[in-house]
């Protein structure tokens, strides 16, 4: 039905409505894996283009949390030393891995221009909205 929006309308909208709704949410996106490679593919984002569309695993935060399947919360960006800039206001990054079956197929990832603006809040919370997320996909 082409009347229905597609995923990834569905997925720019949650992005837009959490940089929108959450003060210190500066810049929200999703990662996937891109296909049987062993890298990530930028998804629906809201906020400022970014030059990494593609991240190998293992590379930055996001490549990290590829490998890990763990949340990876930085409350400080230049404390970590595999990390991948995209702007140079960014402070702070979260990270939250999608499961589909019990699968990584990929995550949220989260930038803020505040210091250290996560709590153990936004992970439940981000935890939530990704498994909503995985039951549309
Ligand atoms: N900072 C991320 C790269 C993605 S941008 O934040 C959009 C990282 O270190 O993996």
């Amino acid at each position: 039905n082409s009347s229905e929006k597609s995923i990834d309308e569905k997925l720019k909208e949650i992005c837009e409505l959490l940089k929108e709704s959450i003060r210190y949410y500066d810049w929200v996106g999703f990662y996937f894996k891109n296909g049987d490679k062993n890298e990530l593919k930028l998804g629906p984002y809201a906020g400022a283009p970014t030059d990494h569309t593609i991240i190998p695993f293992g590379k930055g935060i996001c490549g990290q949390v590829a490998e890990s399947n763990e949340n990876f919360v930085v409350p400080d960006v230049q404390a970590q030393d595999n990390y991948i800039a995209c702007s140079i206001t960014v402070k702070a990054e979260i990270v939250i891995p999608l499961f589909k079956n019990g699968e990584n197929i990929g995550q949220i990832d989260i930038d803020s221009n505040t210091p250290n603006p996560f709590s153990e809040e936004d992970e439940r919370f981000l935890e939530y909205v990704n498994e909503k997320v995985s039951q549309i996909l």
